[in-house]
């Protein structure tokens, strides 16, 4: 039986919102988000909005979730609750790149560099013509002169991360996503992907969510800084880094860069001692 409202009865209370709506340009929303560990809480209702287009690091205490929340987002441990959307989108209809922390287990070793490259390609169904095509269309981009008929361990520990990143990025994905993608390479090769990765985004629009432990390298390409607080963690701050792109290594002495990093460093000092 239908129910009957009187014509003049008042309008009922609008419910709260339960969820938070997206701020305009966010590409990837996260509601809700709930995960433990063995009884343990690690997040316990995460709300995140991940603009487009943009680089957002991660940085936080030791063992606050870093990798856990990307890997969360990126489909590579389950969630315990709550949403994640890319573009209103779920995971499965949505093209991603990861870039593991550790290079020397990321690669497959008996593939050559260039069959690395080529192997997400692969196994879309892509035809051998076009796989060709942008497997060398990522070798003009990343200026590669090493030799990628090798296999990754005949090559340098900058050339496997270079060849991780190419590989990432081969099926042109929405979102990348790189655990502490620095943390193995010297100072030199350290300029050289963080420029790629730079180029890279400006030439795609890609949004790319970084984790690092490095402050500097955190702040350096960020256009957000996402500072997380210890367990049960939540958002600390986000800090915006908003100097032009591309940014040279002279940006680490600018003074926006040089405050941002010392605001960063302020709120991890806090959290750390909270
Ligand atoms: N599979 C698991 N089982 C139990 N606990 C886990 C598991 N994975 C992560 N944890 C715990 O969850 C917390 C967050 O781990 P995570 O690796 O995400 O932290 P992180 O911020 O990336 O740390 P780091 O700074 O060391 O890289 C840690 O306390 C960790 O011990
Ligand atoms: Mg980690």
């Amino acid at each position: 039986m239908n129910q009957l409202v009187h014509p003049f009865a008042p309008a009922p209370a609008l419910a709260p919102l339960a969820v938070q709506p997206a701020a305009p340009g966010t590409h990837v929303t996260i509601r809700g988000l709930k995960k433990s560990f063995a009884g343990h809480p690690l997040y316990s209702g995460l709300d995140l909005d991940l603009p487009r287009g943009r680089i957002v690091s991660v940085f936080g205490p030791n063992g606050c979730g870093k990798s856990t929340l990307m890997n969360m987002v990126a489909g590579l441990i389950p969630i315990d609750d709550g949403e994640i959307l890319f573009d209103g989108k779920l995971l499965k209809d949505t093209t991603i790149g990861y870039v593991f922390q550790n290079y020397r287990d990321a690669l497959f070793p008996w593939l050559t560099a260039r069959d690395n490259i080529a192997y997400p390609l692969i196994r879309r169904g892509m035809k051998k013509a076009e796989v060709e095509a942008r497997v060398e269309e990522l070798i003009a981009q990343f200026e590669i002169r090493f030799d990628l008929s090798r296999y990754p361990y005949e090559l340098s520990g900058g050339q496997q991360q270079t060849v991780c990143i190419m590989r990432a990025l081969a099926p042109k994905p929405e979102v990348m996503f790189l655990d502490e993608p620095f943390s193995a390479l010297d100072f030199e090769m350290t300029l050289f992907i963080r420029d790629k990765l730079q180029e890279v985004q400006l030439a795609t629009g890609v949004t790319m969510l970084i984790v690092s432990h490095d402050l500097e390298d955190a702040v350096f390409l960020a256009d957000q800084i996402l500072l997380l607080t210890r367990r049960p963690t939540s958002i600390a701050e986000i800090v915006p880094f908003d100097l032009p792109r591309p940014r040279s290594a002279e940006v680490m002495s600018h003074p926006e860069f040089v405050r941002v990093k010392a605001h960063t460093l302020e709120v991890f000092k806090r959290e750390m001692n909270a």
